[in-house]
C-alpha cells in the first residue's frame, strides 16, 4: 500500500477506525495497536473529546513528592514525568528545607495579558490617546463576554497601548489587562480580544490583524523562597559550590539553559500532573527569564550571614484549577485533591516551591557526586528488569552491578546466572 499521511475524513471516524488506518500504514502488530487502546482512566471518548483524530492514549509515570512544608502547611506533590531521579530530587531539597523553615510563597494576583495588534494607523500617537480614553468602554465591552467572571472578581482590569517599531513600520499594540481567577485564561482573554477588536478599529481607523493571549504571563507571578542551612546541605563546601553553579548559570547562557531545564523539570511534572498546559508554562518563564534582555536564571542564590543558603525564585504561572483539561482529566482531578490547592493562585505558588526545590537538589548533585549515581540506581534496576530480575532480585542485581562498575545487559545476565546456581546449589 502506498504510504500517505493525507487521510480524507479522518476526523470524522471513530478512535477504532483511526486506528486501524494507522496500524496498517504503521505496520503496527495487534498487541502494539492494543498498548495504543488500551487505556488507563482516562477514556477513550473522554481523550476523543479533548483533542482532535484519537487513536489512544498514553501513560507517564506519576510520583509523590514528598516533605514539602510551604507556609507551614504541609503538601503531597503529584509529578508526572518520565524523567528518573526528579521526584526523588525535589523530595530529597524539601527534606533540607525543613530545618529553616520549609518554603515561603506568595504570588500576585491572576493577571493575563491580551494582545490586540493594531497597524495602517495615521497617527499612531494620536489612536493612542483615542484608546486611553476610550478605556472605559473598552473594558465594558470585554466584560460583557464573561459576567460569570465578573460576578467572580475579575475580568478585564486595565488596558496598556504600546507604539511599535516594526520592520514593516509602526504598529500599536493594545493589551487588555485579565484577571482570570482559577483559570488558566487563555480561552477568556481571546474571546475578550476578539469582542473589542472591532471598537478599536473604530475608534482609530486602523486595521485589527492578531487578537491574541501573551504567554509571557509577567503580571501573573508567583515567588517562593528558602533557607537551606549548611548543615543539611552538607557543609560550607557545597555551599561554595552551589553559589559557584549559581554565578556560573547568571553569567553564561549555555548553562544557563540548562539551570532553568532543571528549574522546569519541576514545574512542568506537576503542570503535567494536574493537566495544565506544560507549553505556555515553559514558554513564559523562559521568555520571563531573558526579560533583561539577556537570559538568567529563574532562581537566585546567596549565602546568608549565618553561612546557609537562601534562594528565591519568581515566575510567571499561567496555570489553572478550573476549566479546560483541568476539569476533565480524571487524573489531573485526583491529583488536584491530592495536593489539596485552593485556588489557581496556590498552585503557581507550590509549583514555584517544586522549581526552586529542584533547581537545589541539581546544583547540589551537581557539586558533590555529579548527578549520573542517582540515574544510574534506576538505570540499574531497569536493566536488571529487562534481563529477567524479579521481586527482590531486581534490587539484588542492580546494586552488583552498580558496586562492581559494570552496569549493563551482559552484566544482569551473568549476575542472575550465578545467583541461580547459588540458589539451586543451596
Ligand atoms: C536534568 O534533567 C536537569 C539538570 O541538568 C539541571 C542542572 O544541570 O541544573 C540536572
Amino acid at each position: 500500500m502506498h504510504k500517505t499521511s493525507k487521510i480524507s475524513g479522518f476526523y470524522k471516524l471513530s478512535p477504532e477506525k483511526r486506528l486501524k488506518i494507522v496500524r496498517e500504514l504503521a505496520g503496527l502488530s495487534k498487541e502494539e495497536a492494543e498498548l495504543l487502546r488500551k487505556t488507563g482512566a482516562l477514556e477513550l471518548k473522554q481523550a476523543n473529546r479533548m483533542i482532535e483524530n484519537v487513536i489512544g492514549t498514553t501513560e507517564l509515570p506519576l510520583g509523590i513528592a514528598t516533605n514539602f512544608l510551604i507556609n507551614n502547611r504541609d503538601y503531597l506533590i503529584p509529578m508526572a514525568i518520565e524523567e528518573p531521579s526528579v521526584v526523588a530530587a525535589a523530595s530529597n531539597a524539601a527534606k533540607m528545607a525543613r530545618p529553616g523553615g520549609g518554603f515561603r510563597t506568595e504570588s500576585t494576583p491572576p493577571i493575563m495579558v491580551g494582545q490586540i495588534q493594531l497597524v495602517d494607523v495615521k497617527n499612531p500617537v494620536e489612536a493612542r490617546e483615542k484608546i486611553l480614553k476610550a478605556k472605559k468602554r473598552i473594558l465594558a465591552k470585554a466584560n460583557e463576554q464573561d459576567p460569570i467572571l465578573v460576578k467572580l472578581g475579575g475580568g478585564a482590569k486595565d488596558i496598556e497601548v504600546r507604539v511599535l517599531t516594526t520592520h514593516l513600520g509602526p504598529m500599536i499594540i493594545i493589551h487588555l489587562l485579565i484577571d482570570v481567577r482559577d483559570a488558566m485564561g487563555a480561552n477568556v482573554v481571546n474571546t475578550m480580544c476578539e469582542a473589542v477588536a472591532p471598537l478599536i478599529e473604530e475608534l482609530t481607523g486602523g486595521r485589527v490583524f492578531l487578537r491574541i493571549v501573551s504567554n509571557l504571563a509577567a503580571y501573573r507571578l508567583a515567588r517562593a523562597k528558602a533557607v537551606f542551612t549548611k548543615e543539611a546541605l552538607g557543609g560550607e563546601e557545597v555551599v561554595e559550590g552551589i553559589l559557584q553553579a549559581y554565578a556560573f548559570a547568571a553569567a553564561d547562557s549555555y548553562r544557563c539553559a540548562t539551570h532553568n531545564k532543571g528549574v522546569m523539570n519541576g514545574v512542568i511534572a506537576v503542570a503535567l500532573a494536574t493537566a495544565n498546559d506544560t507549553r505556555a508554562l515553559e514558554a513564559g518563564a523562559h521568555a520571563y527569564a531573558a526579560k533583561s534582555g539577556a537570559y538568567k536564571p529563574l532562581t537566585h542564590w546567596e549565602r546568608t550571614v549565618e553561612g546557609d543558603l537562601s534562594g528565591w525564585i519568581e515566575l510567571p504561572v499561567a496555570v489553572g484549577t478550573i476549566g479546560g483539561a483541568t476539569a476533565v482529566h480524571p487524573v489531573a482531578k485526583v491529583c488536584r485533591k491530592i495536593l489539596g490547592v485552593q485556588s489557581a493562585c496556590e498552585l503557581g505558588e507550590v509549583m514555584a516551591a517544586v522549581g526552586l526545590a529542584q533547581n537545589l537538589a541539581a546544583m547540589r548533585a551537581l557539586v558533590s557526586e555529579g548527578i549520573q549515581r542517582g540515574h544510574l540506581k534506576l538505570h540499574a534496576r531497569n536493566i536488571a528488569v529487562t534481563a529477567g530480575a524479579t521481586g527482590e532480585l531486581i534490587d539484588i542485581v542492580a546494586r552488583r552491578m552498580i558496586e562492581e562498575g559494570k552496569v549493563s545487559y551482559d552484566g544482569a545476565i551473568a549476575i542472575l546466572k550465578e545467583l541461580e546456581k547459588k540458589g539451586s546449589r543451596s
